[in-house]
């Protein structure tokens, strides 16, 4: 029975393929069965079934940009392999009529690829055509960005950074392609779409909702590649999609949303920041052309791995420290709130010691360079990421750059968000 469903589903989709969809979508569930039925073109402009009318429903922005949500096999109704990217906008919402009893809908393609191929020139154009839009659109409740799971949790983040507005923003993909067997797809956007039309989503930030879950964007993090693998890790849930509807527990409390001090508007370009991992008998990166940024997943420093960023930040890299495991709680402030900015000479002084605890443990032995001898002055001090992945650690640190070089500044940028 489950298999004959999934091939209808698959046939369903299959055809739909082929349909011309308007832009702004209401439909009924009944216009979409006829339509996938006899694969003609949905243009009715059907009002929902729901007692609540088209008219008061809130309007959402759905931006398509590809992904599994998004991905069509080559034998549907299979577990067999799949093209990301496939399906448009249109057609996957119009996959689930039942988005029609909770919001009116419009939908915009603003890419059809794997996730692998977003890159952070995907992320600004995505920022800032979010921003515009909810800027302009007093009618919207909320944008909805579906995605591929491979890279959402950075993309997710860094739209948490940097779309400055209190409207909700929500991130949803699937882990099953949409002509797959029980695809994740449309249980997860009717989810995202109930979410965003809350009223308490209003302030949280941008969100990921998929498998029922309400998780932030800052703490979300792939798992696996099976569905339930998003996870806010120790951080926990924001909330839970039942069949009522959203349920929100808790608030992200960091900076976010419409606090947010980070402007893209005239950014054009994202700084270059590289990814380093340390690890027992390492050496630190060597690089052809200087990044502006590193962030180094460490535990803690070689004697050449320290070396080799002391001389990194002495040519004015700014270089990052954070944990493999996403978590550094001792590592700044000693065990409770943020560490004080201490003045330029006590700051150089301390230097690494100061900023990434395994270091500061032992500092003598294996921070202080050769060239850290009395007549060199101390290189600036490594900023440390708390509770932070280093994927994320990464794009808060290119976001950071946008507004100073200063590591000072950027660790003080590292505790607020
Ligand atoms: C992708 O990230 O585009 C493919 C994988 C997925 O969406 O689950």
């Amino acid at each position: 029975m489950n298999s004959l469903l999934s091939l209808d589903r698959a046939l369903m989709i299959t055809s739909l393929t082929r349909l011309r969809v308007s832009r702004v979508l209401v439909f009924s569930r009944r216009a979409v069965a006829l339509a996938l039925l006899s694969g003609c073109s949905v243009v009715a402009q059907t009002p929902p079934q729901s007692s609540t009318s088209a008219a008061t429903l809130p309007k959402v922005l759905v931006i398509a940009t590809g992904g599994t949500i998004a991905g069509v096999q080559d034998a549907p109704g299979t577990l067999g392999s799949y093209r990301a990217g496939t399906l448009a906008a249109e057609q996957i919402i119009a996959s689930v009529p039942e988005l029609s009893r909770h919001a009116i809908i419009e939908a915009e393609q603003f890419s059809n690829v794997a996730s692998t191929a977003i890159t952070p020139t995907q992320w600004l154009a995505l920022s800032k055509r979010i921003e515009t839009v909810l800027r302009e659109r007093k009618d919207l409740a909320g944008v909805i960005v579906t995605h591929g799971t491979d890279r959402l949790e950075e993309t997710a983040f860094f739209l948490y950074l940097t779309v400055r507005s209190d409207k909700p923003v929500i991130v949803v993909g699937a882990q099953r392609p949409a002509t797959g067997i029980s695809p994740d797809g449309p249980i997860n956007l009717l989810a995202a779409v109930r979410t965003v039309v809350s009223p308490q989503a209003i302030g949280k930030g941008v969100m990921v909702v998929m498998d029922d879950r309400i998780l932030s964007a800052r703490e979300i993090r792939k798992l696996y590649q099976r569905t339930g693998g998003f996870s806010g890790g120790e951080m926990g849930m924001m909330g839970v999609v039942g069949a009522s509807g959203p349920e929100f527990l808790f608030a992200p409390v960091r900076r976010h949303g419409e606090q947010s001090e980070f402007d893209m508007r005239k950014v054009d370009s994202l700084p270059q920041v590289e990814m380093a991992f340390s690890y027992p008998g390492g050496t630190g990166p060597r690089y052809d052309k200087q990044p502006a940024g590193i962030a180094v997943q460490s535990n803690g420093f070689t004697r050449a791995e320290s070396e080799t960023y002391t001389a990194l930040r002495r040519a004015g890299v700014v270089v990052v420290t954070v944990f493999a495991g996403g978590d550094n709680m001792s590592s700044v402030g000693r065990g409770g709130g943020p560490a004080p900015v201490a003045p330029p000479n006590a700051a150089a002084r301390r230097d690494s010691a100061r900023t990434d605890s395994s270091v500061r443990v032992d500092s003598t032995r294996t921070t202080r360079s050769p060239t850290d001898s009395a007549r060199t002055p101390p290189a600036p001090p490594m900023v440390t990421a708390q509770h932070l992945t280093p994927a994320k650690a990464r794009i808060l640190l290119m976001v950071a750059l946008t507004r100073t070089r200063d590591p000072r500044e950027i660790q003080q940028l590292f505790l607020r968000y």
